[in-house]
């Protein structure tokens, strides 16, 4: 496949960026979307060319860095992938497809597609764990009865990777999807219980400190998340909100 490729290039935070058209030759279909990158990057490279930056690590959908908006959705075409598990199948010989960074005042620009997501980590640290004792007198976890159904609906919960791909997606950059994930995973589970009023309440303050914007239920960051999130997080974390406030 021969394709050409719009993408945004920015040296660095301040400076002001733009679309940059670049040809790419020979890609194979079986190829990841990241490798094309890489072919592109290397064909750039060889003509003494900066080659473009972007995040990436596991290339497995497991790490959430991969975060790129293609063609006017946030990890491409394809549904319940991340970048790096995107086929170049999906796209056609001779195609156009414009690539951009992740849009929030929340992730600012760091070089080219590669953006500041450590806002994330900031709302983590706010209440996304729990405490448990480790001192040598650790209760066996199998003495805690939970159904299955809790345990399947916090593992669910706890499949959010962080990408930042529900925020990228949503009008308002809402970054509900992410928290209400993170708060489900606990609420559902009875270690989460002796933090949980705190958590959801450091957590949303922290969230809304960054400046990310309200949920208008419109639903995007559900149907462009990777992993397949639901909607149903933020309705619990709401719940846990209010149960926490009165
Ligand atoms: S909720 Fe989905 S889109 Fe949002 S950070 Fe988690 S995995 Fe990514
Ligand atoms: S590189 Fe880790 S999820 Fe894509």
């Amino acid at each position: 496949m021969n394709l050409t490729l719009k993408i945004w290039r920015q040296k660095d935070a301040r400076s002001k960026g733009q679309m940059v058209d670049y040809k790419v030759t020979e890609i194979s279909e079986h190829m990841s979307f990241l490798e094309m990158m890489d072919v592109l990057n290397e064909q750039l490279i060889n003509k003494g060319e900066e080659p473009v930056s972007f995040d990436h690590d596991c290339r497995e959908g497991i790490c959430g860095s991969c975060s790129m908006f293609i063609n006017g959705e946030a990890h491409g075409p394809d549904r319940r992938v991340t970048t790096c598990q995107l086929h170049m199948r999906m796209f056609h010989d001779g195609e156009t497809i414009t690539i951009e960074p992740w849009r929030a005042t929340a992730f600012p620009v760091i070089k080219d597609l590669i953006v500041d997501r450590s806002a994330f980590d900031r709302i983590q640290h706010a209440g996304g764990y729990i405490s448990v004792n480790t001192s040598g007198n650790t209760q066996d976890a199998n003495a805690i009865p939970i159904s299955k159904q809790a345990a399947d609906t916090a593992m669910d919960a706890a499949t959010c990777i962080g990408c930042g791909a529900c925020v990228a997606s949503c009008k308002n950059s809402s970054a509900m999807l992410f928290v209400g994930a993170k708060v489900s995973q606990y609420a559902l589970l009875p270690q989460g219980q002796v933090e949980a009023a705190t958590r959801v309440k450091n957590m949303v303050a922290q969230m809304d400190l960054e400046g990310f914007g309200n949920c208008t239920n419109t639903g995007a960051c559900e149907v462009e998340c990777p992993k397949g999130i639901s909607l149903d997080v933020i309705a619990r974390m709401n719940r846990e909100l209010m149960k926490a406030s009165v």
